[in-house]
């Protein structure tokens, strides 16, 4: 494989924008340090202003095509991506460290929507609806939003962008795309699909920029009337932010923020299939998923023979390469590894650990039996169980986005989703059972948008709705046919074709009837 760092740039336009403004950021591959994958050509805020003010040029004439005719741009899109999917999902390996497995998965769900998508401009229904009044019409139209800033995490660097930019482009709406600055190559790789779409220039940017450049970017473009709707996938915080922000204009995002995801295990439950899914919910993609499991809350009977099949199931589980056949590779970044190397200070010594052969960096100093490949050139990390975790702990109660999984224990159902809930976040949940009445109590009370039963808590499926409630996001929706509630306003259209002016409420008639009829006793 090639080892020359590629530069890449923003696109606006349908043209690279290799000023860099915003200075350079690179990249190397996780995996082996020595490797560099990419330079950035950052921009800046007024690289975000330029490419909205783009979009916004570009939008109406957009709109115009027919729905049918913007559904052939995502099935040629789709088509693209399925005949660049590997290229596509290596890149992604190389620069993320997501196992390859997992990668390919990931591309396959930009073909998925897409799939889905293309023929949603076939439909795109609205409804006729009867009048109060005769000879009068009514309708119902989706209209497209505008322009749409989308800015998203890299840990999923082509799935869940595809999720917002597919359905916004599909509805007529221009979007300026900011993807993570850690997965530029990527990113570019899926922006040149785009691009070569045949969306007209325009109608798709992309921008390269850090945080703070994008969020001022993003406040000018608000001001100047720019930007109509803005997705974000990323942490609670900076969703807060993003959301008091476009509060002020009287926009209402998309929000998709982290999780603390829960599996429940009651003491019914198939017990190997259990520590299947809690394996591959927490260690899977090296935890980072905002899906990714948190805390196993573990009926108090099973606990043990639950924690010692899990804890030997994590044991001998490959880490390394990523290009191996390992449950997980690197960290996707040192801003990544760092992170979770701080959240390891929240165990406590009422916690007891299990997992590895350590905690912290995997080195040739500090080793994991079986590791797949040189610890030493990547940033690994040791998969860690944590059992007693309780409602006060940090580690309950906060997000931590890599390869360590809370145990804990109860006793009745009741207590079971008090903890299930109590850390306020609501993104994804799982349940072990046996028992149909578990599933459907638990389904009524967790707090989660999303709901597993005898599954793991990652692995949406790229047609129903995903998203979460309470601090993992504000209600919003995507996928499926749920999405379009986000890039689409309804309109309501009455037509009164009688003549004359028939006032609604007013002018309506009425049936005559006899309510105080009865039936005489037989
Ligand atoms: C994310 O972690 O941001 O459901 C998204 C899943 C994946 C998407 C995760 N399909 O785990």
């Amino acid at each position: 494989m090639n080892a020359v760092p590629r530069t890449v740039a923003s696109l606006i336009g349908g043209r690279p924008d290799t000023d860099a403004p915003g200075g350079t950021f690179d990249v190397p591959n996780p995996a082996r340090l020595d490797e560099p994958v990419a330079t950035a050509a950052l921009g800046d805020v007024t690289t975000f202003v330029e490419a909205c003010r783009a979009a916004r040029a570009a939008q109406v004439a957009w709109a115009r095509v027919p729905a049918p005719t913007r559904g052939r741009a995502i099935q040629i899109l789709g088509r693209l991506v399925e005949d660049n999917a590997e290229t596509l999902a290596r890149i992604m390996t190389r620069e993320i460290g997501k196992p390859i497995r997992e990668a390919r998965g990931s591309v396959q769900e930009v073909v998925d929507t897409c799939t889905f998508f293309a023929s949603e401009g076939r439909r795109l229904y609205g409804m006729t609806v009867p009048s109060e009044l005769p000879d009068k019409q009514l309708f119902t139209f989706r209209n497209p939003v505008g322009v749409a800033a989308i800015v998203t995490a890299g840990n999923f660097p082509v799935a869940v962008p595809s999720w917002y930019l597919v359905p916004a482009l599909l509805c007529g709406n221009a979007v300026v795309w900011k993807p993570a600055e850690y997965a530029p190559a990527t990113s570019e790789a899926l922006a040149q699909l785009f691009l070569h779409a045949g969306l007209p220039p325009g109608v798709f940017s992309m921008v390269l920029a850090d945080g703070p450049s994008t969020f001022e970017g993003l406040s000018q473009a608000l001001d100047a009337r720019l930007v109509d709707k803005v997705g974000f996938t990323g942490s609670s915080d900076v969703g807060r932010r993003i959301g008091e922000l476009c509060g002020r204009h009287l926009q209402t995002p998309c929000l998709e923020l982290g999780g603390k995801n829960p599996l429940v295990v009651m003491p019914d439950a198939d017990l190997d299939l259990a520590v299947e899914g809690a394996l591959f919910s927490g260690f899977g993609t090296a935890g980072q998923r905002c899906t990714s499991l948190g805390t196993v809350i573990v009926h108090e009977r099973v606990h043990d023979e639950f924690l010692s099949r899990l804890s030997r199931a994590v044991e001998s589980a490959a880490i390394g390469d990523p290009f191996e056949d390992v449950l997980y590779g690197p960290m996707i970044s040192s801003r990544f590894c760092e992170r979770f190397l701080g959240w390891l200070d929240w165990i406590q010594p009422h916690h007891a650990l299990s997992g590895s052969t350590g905690t912290g960096r995997i080195t040739r100093e500090h080793a994991r039996q079986g590791f797949v490949g040189d610890p030493d050139a990547g940033l690994y990390v040791h998969p860690t169980i944590v059992d007693g975790v309780t409602a006060g702990d940090d580690l309950y109660k906060q997000e931590t986005f890599g390869p360590i999984v809370g145990v804990a224990s109860f006793e009745d159902f009741d207590e079971a989703m008090t903890l299930a809930n109590g850390h306020g976040y609501g993104l994804s949940s799982s349940i072990y059972t046996t028992d149909p009445l578990n599933v459907f109590r638990f389904r009524e009370r967790i707090s989660a948008g999303m709901v597993s039963v005898n599954n793991s808590t990652t692995g949406a499926e790229a047609h129903l709705p995903f998203g979460g409630n309470g601090r993992s996001g504000n209600g919003a929706r995507q996928s499926g046919v749920w999405v379009l509630d986000q890039f689409t306003r309804w309109q309501a259209m009455n037509w009164d074709y009688s003549g004359r002016l028939q006032k609604a409420q007013m002018d309506v008639g009425d049936v005559s009837a006899d309510p105080s009829f009865r039936l005489a006793e037989p």
